[in-house]
């Protein structure tokens, strides 16, 4: 278990606690944080589980892939750069403590 820190679009903070090999989409969307669509269900092809990685910490995740990254150019909200697409961040005891802000709109 690993805990993570969501900032929904109202500026509510839920702190939840995330399985090994979950995504952050995943923890979401069980746990009914706001602002995650999924649309796709975590297949990398819908844009909607976009959030913002803690600027301090955006370094310590992988990079990601080129289909994540083809996605990202289609976010509705501001795409900054620590733009993610949740279902493509898997929680590992590395991100103890990541904080990641959900935008104010996905589609
Ligand atoms: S859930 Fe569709 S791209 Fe992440």
């Amino acid at each position: 278990m690993v805990q993570i820190t969501f900032v929904e679009p109202s500026g509510n903070q839920i702190d939840i606690d995330v399985s090994d090999g979950w995504s952050l989409m995943q923890a979401a969307i069980a746990n009914g944080v706001d602002g995650i669509v999924a649309e796709c269900g975590g297949s990398c092809v819908c844009a909607t589980c976009h959030v913002y990685v803690d600027p301090d910490r955006a370094g310590e995740l992988p990079q990601p892939g080129e289909e994540e990254l083809e996605l990202l150019e289609e976010v509705k909200a501001e795409r900054r750069p620590t733009s993610r697409l949740s279902c493509q961040i898997k929680a590992t005891p590395a991100l103890a403590g990541l904080k990641v802000a959900i935008p104010e709109c996905q589609t």
